[in-house]
């Protein structure tokens, strides 16, 4: 968990500036409308005020602009005066608050909206903000989550300013695509905008964050009956693209409508045959949702994990073994497909965390050395932390029971489903599954792995900074899950080959041949998904950023 007291003064005020060169590419797409009314929601020291004139913007072009940082607002003005900027006004104020007050009429709105919105956690906002940022939401009658970041609500207040017919170019955290916090956000855009296109680079654009950018095109409908053609992306290995005429660029991914833009934008990732495909495979009798073949719960939230998960050692030591119960939860104690007795012994004998000490009654109390463990745990106030405090005894774990399958909630390539052989419990690190009535879980767990569920994960799930993948029940309930009827997949062998090797594309795309086989798809078409996946994968696990590239390619920073 990150504490709001170690962020730097940087990140809590979400100041990473532009690069020109994207500045000017940006600015170069909205000046094509001619705007005579610009707003920069939050200019930092002004950037995008010199890409705008040094794209061709006109020494009377009315800009706007918003700075909370005093000094840095100080630096936009000055900036705003050397360049001659006459009609350049910046508010060294919260453009929020402003957006709130200022709801006035259309003619008062905004021919173009340009700038790149600070990152910044909902719960590292001061209240005040929060409370703006909640009103936003409220304002235009979408959903608010807590789980919200700063740059939402000011794109959301940014397009409510843009008048009919006008652009929106922002630098935007690349999470727009998937996170769900950012869905009323996605469907906002999806209504209101006739086109949508997002650049997205293959590698970093901002040095010292981990937080990737990708940059958002939008033009704002001009009425009710302008036909919505949704949201294209264009995906870029380089800055050659800034070279390009950048309505060129808004213009040529094809763009897709419909579920794309109102869930996760995902699937305009994927390339219009891999899509069809899709939609094509999704309604095979055979391939069912998640939802549809077994059921998601949490695992056993403990409340104190080092006082109730512990080693061998520990049980013994503490005279625990009457209540300590087999469980895993980490990935690399358990590999493979298979959670077996052979797993459980190695993971025991090198000392790993293999047992779940389960209080169900005040037993332990009646013996010395187990006792003193629950009075050990007193004595560090795990008595007093919340999980723990809302029962009582403090040391009963409610919901505790083992499902015959586990699943990781995160994984690095792809997830998987573990045979439970053991039934070992499982915490809040995995999701406890079962299996409905008439499928047999060694049949669920074989058949999950492989491609078309795996891709279905990139495109369901959401990953941060490190490129882990993680879903959500919500989220997996949604995976497509292939179960052709003869195909019987060896998951002992499965279990030895995702064992033994350090990159999953290989055997992925082994097991998938006959799941996917028995669906009835032809080589071309199966090579087609698994290099979907592996794409989206890649995507997910960028973390170079071009200062890393030996050779970066010549930018065209003016
Ligand atoms: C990501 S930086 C971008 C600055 C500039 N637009 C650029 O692209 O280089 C975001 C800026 O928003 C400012 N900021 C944060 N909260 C704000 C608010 N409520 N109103 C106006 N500006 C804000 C930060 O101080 C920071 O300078």
């Amino acid at each position: 968990m990150n504490f709001m007291e170690n962020e730097t003064a940087q990140k809590l005020r979400g100041g990473y500036y532009t690069p020109e060169d994207l500045a000017a590419f940006l600015s170069a797409w909205v000046l094509e409308i001619s705007p005579r009314r610009v707003l920069e929601p939050s200019c930092g020291d002004g950037v995008f005020l010199s890409a705008l004139r040094a794209s061709g913007g006109t020494f009377d072009l009315e800009i706007t602009g918003f700075e909370l940082d005093p000094e840095e607002a100080g630096k936009a003005k000055e900036r705003a005066a050397q360049l001659g900027l006459l009609s350049c006004t910046i508010n060294s104020s919260d453009f929020l608050g402003w957006a709130i007050a200022n709801e006035r009429g259309d003619e008062a709105r905004f021919d173009a909206v340009i700038g790149n919105p600070p990152f910044i956690r909902y719960q590292y906002l001061p209240a005040p903000f929060q409370a703006k940022a909640e009103q936003i939401f409220r304002t235009l009658s979408l959903p608010f989550t807590k789980h919200t970041n700063a740059w939402v609500p000011f794109v959301l207040a940014s397009v409510r300013l843009l008048r009919p017919g006008g652009r929106l170019a922002m630098v935007v955290p690349a999470e727009i695509i998937h996170v769900l916090h950012a869905q009323s956000l996605r469907s906002y855009l999806g209504e209101e905008c006739s086109r949508l296109v997002i650049v997205d680079p293959e590698v970093l654009w901002f040095e010292g964050t981990l937080q990737g950018a990708v940059l958002l095109l939008a033009e704002k409908r001009r009425d009710a009956n302008q036909k919505l053609e949704g949201l294209g992306i264009y995906e870029v290995h380089n800055r050659e693209f800034l070279r390009m005429d950048p309505s060129k660029v808004f213009s040529t991914p094809k763009a897709m409508n419909g579920r794309t833009v109102a869930g996760k934008w995902t699937r305009a990732l994927l390339d219009q045959e891999t899509r069809d495909l899709l939609a094509e495979v999704e309604m095979h009798e055979d391939v069912h949702s998640f939802r549809e073949v077994a059921k998601v719960d949490v695992g056993i939230v403990t409340g104190a994990n080092k006082f109730f998960l512990v080693s061998d050692e520990v049980v013994r030591r503490n005279g625990l073994t009457k209540w300590a119960y087999p469980m895993f939860g980490r990935s690399e104690h358990c590999p493979g497909v298979i959670y077996d007795s052979e797993q459980h012994l190695h993971n025991a004998r090198v000392g790993n965390p293999t047992n779940f000490l389960w209080f169900e009654d005040d037993s332990p109390l009646k013996e010395k050395r187990a006792k003193a463990y629950i009075e050990s745990g007193e004595t560090e106030k795990l008595h007093t932390r919340y999980k723990c405090r809302i029962r009582s005894p403090w040391y009963k774990v409610p919901s505790v029971y083992a499902t015959e399958i586990g699943m990781l909630k995160r994984s690095h390539d792809l997830p998987r489903l573990i045979l439970n052989e053991v039934g070992a419990f499982t915490t809040d690190t995995a999701y406890r599954i079962r299996a409905h009535a008439h499928l047999r879980a060694e049949k669920l767990v074989g058949c999950f792995y492989n491609s078309l569920t795996a891709l279905s994960a990139e495109l369901e799930g959401r990953h941060y900074g490190g490129g882990v993948l993680e879903l959500v029940p919500s989220e997996i309930e949604k995976l497509m899950i292939p179960l052709p009827k003869a195909v019987q997949i060896d998951l002992r062998k499965l279990d030895r080959q995702v064992r033994s090797t350090d990159s999953a594309d290989t055997v992925l795309a082994e097991n998938s041949q006959p799941i996917l086989g028995a669906l009835g798809l032809r080589t071309d078409q199966k090579d087609l998904i698994l290099h979907a996946w592996r794409r989206l994968r890649n995507r997910r696990h960028r973390t170079t950023s071009e200062q890393d590239i030996e050779h970066p390619l010549p930018t065209t920073s003016n």
